[in-house]
């Protein structure tokens, strides 16, 4: 059983092929360059080169796989790529894909991300390729791209107000995908959040307790964020998704639900906000 990882340096790829590596399945780590492989560490000799903007290249990595996880970054060429990678599953008889996707995917959704995830959920349908589709919700890692932001006297300005959320950790997501891959058929689409629903003062609370630097959350508003996000280098169109999530999604409470479904797949407690707050202790104290 040979399973193919895309988007493999990333946050939830590195961890699923590992995951995977550890299992002892014969997993290949499709990587965007060559040199990319060597995110993969000790792994690195699992990487097998495919830009998901080269069809050719794509269909080179799918060929002879019997599962493909299809991981794709968000991006306004995401759609295209993950059109290719469903296209050549189908071509090459994949037994099982798996799509990461989102919460919330629709024609009309407010993001531009979950009506592209959408669009690559009903291509992925019409393929007949047997399919698992995995909506994981807001990734506790996301916060680590705004340690930066921590202003030295620890003030932390982001626009989510009081608005809860059901934060995941990308090490569940990661290891909820092996299960699915043990599994190797199509189950129900999957819905998966963390254990625990908390909003940004009390992730503050709990990231002041695991640093010992005081990390004060303040609420700001969308568009001073995506200001500033945009000044990152980030696209402009996933900076207003980025924005309008958070805005406009996560401080009325849409993201504060919590869902038993991963916890029962892995039949283990999900990993808390105060364990990763214990675990980047480093990350937000630098
Ligand atoms: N973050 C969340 O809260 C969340 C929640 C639910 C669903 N999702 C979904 O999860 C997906 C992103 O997963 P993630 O957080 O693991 O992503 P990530 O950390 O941003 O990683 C993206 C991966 O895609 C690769 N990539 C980018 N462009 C590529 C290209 N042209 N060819 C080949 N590979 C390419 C990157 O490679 P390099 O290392 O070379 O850049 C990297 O491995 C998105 O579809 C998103 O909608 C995210």
């Amino acid at each position: 059983m040979t399973v193919l990882v895309t988007g493999a340096t990333g946050t939830i790829g590195s961890r699923l092929v590992r995951e995977l590596a550890k299992n002892g399945t014969d997993v290949r780590a499709a990587v965007r360059t060559v040199d990319r492989a060597a995110v993969l560490g000790d792994l690195a000799d699992l990487a097998v080169p495919a830009d998901l903007d080269d069809a050719a290249a794509v269909d080179r990595a799918v060929a002879g796989s019997d599962q493909v996880v299809l991981i794709a970054a968000n991006s306004e060429r995401q759609l295209q790529q993950e059109l290719a990678v469903i296209d050549a599953a189908r071509r090459h008889g994949v037994a099982h894909l798996i799509k990461l996707s989102v919460g919330g995917p629709a024609p009309d959704a407010p993001l531009a991300l979950a009506r592209d995830h959408y669009a690559a959920e009903q291509h992925l349908k019409g393929t007949g390729v047997p399919a698992t589709v995995v909506r994981p919700g807001f990734l506790m890692q996301n916060l680590l791209q705004y340690t930066a932001w921590i202003e030295a006297d620890g003030t932390w300005r982001l626009p989510f107000g009081d608005g809860a959320m059901a934060m995941i950790d990308a090490a569940d997501v990661a290891a909820g995908l092996a299960v699915l891959v043990g599994r190797g058929t199509p189950d129900d689409d999957q819905v998966w959040t963390g254990p625990e629903s908390i909003d940004m003062y009390e992730a503050a609370k709990q990231l002041t307790a695991a640093t010992g630097r005081v990390v004060a959350y303040t609420d700001s508003d969308g568009e001073s964020f995506y200001e500033q996000y945009v000044g990152d280098g980030n696209e402009p169109q996933y900076a207003r998704d980025i924005a309008t999530l958070y805005d406009q999604i996560v401080r009325p409470g849409w993201a504060a639900a919590v869902s038993p479904g991963l916890q029962q797949l892995l039949n283990r407690p999900l990993r808390t906000f105060s364990q990763f707050a214990a675990d980047h202790a480093e990350d937000f104290r630098a």
